[in-house]
């Protein structure tokens, strides 16, 4: 279990209240990897709704790393525990951390407005890009990350989702270069970005 820094307290707290509610994250991190005649086939272009309701595209960043992963607001343990992960490595780059955009796109477009992704990423910092869109345009990009996701019922009504948690870097031209899977330690994180030119 990563430190949670001080901001992430109510999540943390959010966390520990709904243990109870038991949400079963697949454990899919062997898509991460997954090669064809030596070419590794994740990611693409994207065009999404950012978090101020303009769109964002994948070719915005070039000449930055981009740290993406696939989540949703509501999810009550391991999208606010993952993307913890990813501020605190970033807060321990320094300087470098320019360099690296960090990207949460949403699995939950129904729900996840761009106004909620705004005020729901603030906490983690202000570097976040929050990205929404059509449910066709979110099964798109989860398609090309090899993301999966669906939805279960809760107790009580509303749903859940069960989905790949995956923290995935892009490099600079936006091609695929790494991921770092469920529970990857900021430090270690943080110290393979350094070491990356
Ligand atoms: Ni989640």
């Amino acid at each position: 279990m990563p430190r949670i820094p001080l901001a992430l307290i109510p999540y943390a707290l959010a966390i520990a209240l709904t243990a109870g509610g038991y949400l079963w994250h697949l454990a899919d991190h062997a898509g991460g990897a997954v090669r064809s005649e030596g070419v590794v086939r994740i990611g693409g272009p994207f065009a999404l709704t950012g978090q101020d309701g303009k769109t964002v595209r994948d070719t915005d960043f070039r000449g930055r790393y981009m740290l993406i992963y696939f989540g949703y607001t509501m999810c009550p343990d391991v999208c606010p525990t993952e993307l913890a992960v990813m501020a605190e490595a970033l807060a321990k780059l320094g300087p470098v951390a320019r360099r690296v955009v960090p990207i949460f796109i949403t699995i939950d477009p129904e729900r996840d407005t761009p106004a909620l992704l705004k005020s729901y990423l603030k906490v983690f910092g202000p570097g976040f890009v929050g990205l929404t869109g059509t449910q066709a345009e979110i099964r798109t990009a989860a398609d090309a990350y090899q993301v999966r996701f669906k939805t279960y019922p809760l107790e009580g009504g509303g749903y859940g989702m069960d989905h790949s948690s995956v923290i995935y870097l892009m490099g600079p031209d936006g091609r695929f270069v790494s991921v770092y899977t469920e529970g990857s330690n900021p430090d270690d994180i943080a110290d393979d970005l350094k070491a990356r030119p």
